[in-house]
């Protein structure tokens, strides 16, 4: 049996817990929780493992500072092995797959599905404790195609947000999205939920307040915390530095911290095997 011809059940065996982020729509923070869920897991001691599969917008790599590496193969059974980056993370990317970074992704659906389940299909992943996979944005064909082929193998959703009551829809969408696939939400977090005024010191709720918390409620799933806007943390991501960031104690890192430790919570057996 060649190893495109594995399920992905059995790629993913090795990995204790593996979760997806989502969001109803782009641009909301979804790579940046992907990434900084992957950072605090490792910064709690797990070993961990981030798939960028966003076919178009893998930003994770860029976010980590290992843009630049390439993908390497095993030289037994020509599997892909993951790229390490800060804090032993690893991390496999559909970007190390692009031919520049201002190239367009086309791919049409069917093919996108080949590329991507062949490739899927043949990392490498090894005993790791969490895998967390950032989604292509948005409930349509592209997230769909990826989440159904990892069908079976998903432990919890993370679904990203900001707190508009325009984003309520969208929400409830990517939690439909996650039940119908029979994946359960891990909860809701609610990025950009403030804004902390250097002059003043006082919290600014710039979009809505508590916005995702009470969808939470309402759809009766977890709610996992609120991110601030912070320019320092724009900074760290856009220079790959955000390991760097989230070492460094702030109002922000702490609420990503709190975040990560809840779902640690929610999946303590999970890990512990
Ligand atoms: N809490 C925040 N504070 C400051 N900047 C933020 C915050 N969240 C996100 N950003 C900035 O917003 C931009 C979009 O974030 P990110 O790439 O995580 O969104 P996304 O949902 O993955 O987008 P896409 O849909 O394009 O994949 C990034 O450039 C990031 O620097
Ligand atoms: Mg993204």
């Amino acid at each position: 049996m060649t190893s495109s011809e594995l399920s992905l059940a059995d790629i993913f065996k090795d990995v204790k817990l593996k979760l997806i982020t989502i969001s109803g729509k782009g641009g909301v923070g979804k790579s940046l929780v992907s990434a900084s869920v992957a950072i605090g897991l490792a910064m709690r001691g797990y070993s961990v493992g981030v798939l960028d599969a966003d076919v178009y917008g893998p930003t994770v790599p860029k976010m980590l500072g290992v843009a630049s590496r390439q993908l390497q193969t095993d030289e037994e059974n020509k599997r892909i092995l993951p790229v390490e980056g800060p804090l032993g993370i690893k991390i496999v990317s559909v970007d190390f797959l692009l031919p520049g970074d201002d190239v367009a992704v086309i791919w049409r659906a069917p093919l996108l599905n080949k590329i991507l389940r062949e490739f899927l299909a043949n990392v490498k992943w090894s005993f790791i404790d969490a895998l967390v996979i950032d989604l292509p944005p948005g409930t349509g064909d592209a997230p769909l195609t990826i989440a159904q082929s990892l069908h079976g193998a998903i432990d919890g959703s993370i679904i990203v947000t900001i707190p508009t009551e325009i984003s309520r829809r969208i929400v409830i969408k990517a939690i439909d999205f996650s039940r119908r696939l029979r994946i359960r939400v891990a909860g809701i977090v609610e990025n950009m939920c403030c804004f902390r005024c250097p002059g003043d010191g006082k919290l600014y709720y710039i979009f809505g307040r508590d916005v995702g918390k009470r969808i939470a409620e309402e759809a009766g799933v977890p709610f996992l915390g609120g991110i601030p806007i912070d320019p320092e943390l724009s900074q760290y991501l856009d220079s790959g530095r955000l390991h760097e960031f989230m070492s460094r104690d702030s109002e922000t890192s702490r609420a990503i911290l709190s975040a990560v430790d809840r779902i640690i919570e929610m999946y303590r057996d999970r890990l512990a095997k």
